[in-house]
Parts: structure tokens; sequence; C-alpha cells
């Protein structure tokens, strides 16, 4: 008999290592420690730049004119909104629900309530794309509320969309330093590569379902301890090991143990992060700032033990290391970490879905078969021991 491809190629078990799209939008390189978005470093973007520039600049490839910024913050702004209904819903399902669980089911409910959703071209799927953009914060925000048994906040439309976030979800405007550090926090996640929720994204696009199913993919892929999961986790190591002196006994039962220190390594990245650098600075600000320096000593406990052992097999701490101090600090409860990196990343997986969908190809991947050759004997069930 013939050879089969699955019997002929090689595979690569995870993916690891294949190309299987081509883009323009996000460019990481693992080796040296460069993200990119359209080709400006992420260090330019989140000093110069917010979310709503980056957002226009992963969709459409290009910073904004003065004119077409306000058009599309204007958009941003009036669709923003969630209706009654969707209040309701979140307040029933986000009295048991894991955050991101509430999060996955809110956005699957608003597509179906959407009519453009069932058979969209690829313009509806840009405008679906961009309702999702704006609404994200809206919809986590009012999760984290109904989580914590708090009353619901309705957006501002004289804020930005971090700023705005932050309000709905702390109940208070945030100062200027605050502002930026949620700013900076979004951008950092809005993009990065094909990771896990954005292949996932993709994917789901590919079989021209619609925008809503992909980002309703993408948040349940997002959602593992593997992927976005890593930051609540992290930061209950951190507190945990409760001081710098305890870490050293913490890793090395954690380790004998083959335990994954969460919120360390990356599949791309075999240097440090370049996000988690940034986010380093934040958290120390935000923790001194707040009287939780023994957090940030703990972490940096962690990190330098983390380095001696395995930096050399390029282990180093990622973006989940530090983002989760830095939103604790700030009053956000652990199990909403994870929506907080979908709200950033929901322009990425937008723009990588748009861009996917525009030049389409069917996501279809094969398996290299394992099991029992076929013909087998089929057994009656009274035969069987
Ligand atoms: N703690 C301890 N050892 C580790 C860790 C870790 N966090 N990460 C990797 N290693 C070791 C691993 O045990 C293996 O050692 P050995 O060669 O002795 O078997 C070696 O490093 C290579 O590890 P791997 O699991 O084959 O590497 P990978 O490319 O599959 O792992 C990863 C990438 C992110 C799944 C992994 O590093 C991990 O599980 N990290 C913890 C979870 C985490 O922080 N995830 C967030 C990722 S960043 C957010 C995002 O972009 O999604």
């Amino acid at each position: 008999m013939a050879e089969t491809v699955e019997q002929k190629q090689e595979f690569s078990r995870g993916l690891e290592g294949v190309i299987a799209a081509e883009t323009k939008i996000g460019y990481v390189d693992g080796i040296n420690g460069i993200l990119a978005y359209r080709g400006y470093d992420i260090e330019t973007l989140t000093n110069q730049s917010n979310y709503e520039e980056v957002s226009y600049l992963l969709l459409y490839g290009k910073l904004p004119s003065e004119k077409e910024y306000i058009e599309y913050v204007s958009e941003l702004k009036k669709e923003m909104y969630i209706e009654d209904d969707v209040y309701e819903l979140i307040k029933k399902i986000s009295r048991t629900a894991h955050p991101m669980s509430s999060l996955r089911t809110v956005v699957s409910y608003i597509g179906g309530k959407d009519k453009t959703s069932v058979d969209p071209d690829v313009k509806q799927q840009e405008e679906i794309g961009i309702k999702l953009i704006a609404k994200m914060p809206t919809i986590v925000a009012a999760i984290k509320r109904a989580s914590s048994g708090e009353d619901f906040i309705k957006p501002d439309p004289e804020l930005s969309y971090a700023a705005n976030f932050f309000y709905q979800s702390a109940g208070r405007k945030p100062d200027t330093v605050e502002a930026k550090m949620m700013d900076t926090a979004l951008i950092l996640h809005a993009d990065h590569g094909m990771n896990a929720s954005t292949f996932s994204a993709m994917l789901t696009i590919s079989t021209l379902s619609d925008m809503y199913s992909a980002i309703t993919s993408a948040i349940s892929t997002l959602k593992g301890p593997l992927h976005g999961g890593a930051n609540e986790r992290a930061l209950a190591l951190i507190k945990e090991t409760g001081s710098p002196d305890n870490a050293e006994k913490v890793l090395s039962e954690k380790m004998e143990k083959k335990e994954k220190i969460m919120g360390f390594g990356h599949r791309v990245y075999k240097v440090y992060d370049p996000r988690a650098k940034i986010l380093k600075g934040y958290a120390e600000y935000i923790t001194k700032k707040n009287g939780q320096e023994k957090l940030f000593q703990t972490a940096t406990k962690i990190e330098d033990l983390m380095v001696n052992r395995l930096g050399e097999k390029g282990i180093f701490p990622n973006v989940d290391f530090y983002s989760g101090i830095l939103y604790y600090s700030i009053g956000f409860p652990p199990d909403v970490f994870t929506p907080i990196f979908a709200v950033g990343r929901i322009s990425g997986w937008v723009a990588r879905s748009y861009e996917y969908v525009q030049n389409n190809r069917l996501f279809r991947p094969r398996s290299r078969y394992a099991g029992e050759k076929a013909p087998r004997r089929y057994v009656p069930i009274n035969e069987r021991n």
C-alpha cells in the first residue's frame, strides 16, 4: 500500500516551530527579546502612544491621522455600551462562574443577539471586531463587579479606553499614573505572534465562522494556566512564598516535584520577555506606593533564584510574572487577571482574524496515527472479556 502523508512527513508535537501563516501585524524575536507591532517596538508604543491608537495600528497597518484617530475613538465610544439583559446575565452567572467562563459566555451571548453574525461578509467581520474591542472593557469590568457583589458602573465617554476600564472596574477614576499603567499593560498584551488563543481565533474564522465565535474560542483558549491563566497562579506563588527568605525553600520543593513555576519560561522567548521588563518597573513603583514592597521583594528574589537555576536553559520571567502583582496592587482580584489580559489581547485577536480571513485558507493539520492497524476483527459484546 502507498504511504500516506501522515506516515511520510515529520511531525511537530504542539506544532512547535511550525510556520502556518504569514502576517504583517506583529513581530516576536524570542532570541533577541524584541516585540514590535507593525514595525514599532513596544517600548516606543508604550512610551508614546495609547491603546486606542495601537488598536487602530494593529487593525489597519498604519498609525492613524488625527481625523482617523478621532473617528476610530468615537466608533469605540459609540459601541462600548452593553444592554440591560447582558448586565442581568453577568449578574446571574458571575455568582458561581470563574470570570473567564463568564466572559466566554457573555461574548457568545452578545453574538447570538447580533443578526450580522449569521453569515457575515468580510466587512461585517471587521465591524463585529470593532464592536467587541469597544465592549470588552465594559464586559470585563461588569464581571469583576458582579463577582465581588458590587453594583455596575456604566462607561464614561469622557475617559480613555484604559481609564474607562479602570473606572468601571474600581468604581473610581484612576490617577494619571494608574491610567498610564493600565494603558501600558493593555498595549503590552495586545498582540503576541501566533500564540494559542490567537491561533484559536484564526482557526475558527478560517472555517468562515463569525468573529464572535472566533473571539469566544480565543477566550476559551486564553483561560488555561499554560497561557493567560499563569498570571493568577504567579501571584499565588509569590503570596504563598510570603517573604524573600522563604523563596529558596518554596522553589526547591516545587522543583523537586517537577512543578512548573508559573510566570517563567516561554515557548518563543529564550531571553527576558521585553513585556516583563516594562511591567516590572511599574510593579516596583506601585507596590512601593501602596506599602506592598514585600510582594515585590519576594518576586525579585524568586526571579533571581530561577534565573540562577534555569537562566542557562532560557527560562526567564514572562509577561505573567509581574502583571499579577501590578493588577493586585491597584485593587483587582486575582481571578480577574486573565480577563484583563483579554481586554488587551482583543485587538490582536480581531486584527489577526481579520487579516487572515481576507486571504483565507482553512486550517486543517493532520495527526500521525499510532493506534491499532485496520482492519481489526470486530468482537461481538458477548464474546469480550
Ligand atoms: N518552571 C520550571 N521549569 C521550567 C519552566 C517553568 N516555568 N518552564 C520551562 N521549564 C523547563 C522544563 O521543565 C524543561 O526542562 P527539561 O529540559 O529539564 O525537561 C525546559 O525548561 C523546557 O521546557 P518546556 O516545557 O519544554 O518548554 P515549552 O516551550 O513547552 O514551555 C511554557 C513554555 C510557557 C509552556 C512553560 O515555560 C511553562 O509551562 N511555564 C509556566 C506557565 C507560564 O508561565 N505560562 C505563561 C506563558 S507567557 C504568556 C503567554 O504569552 O501566553
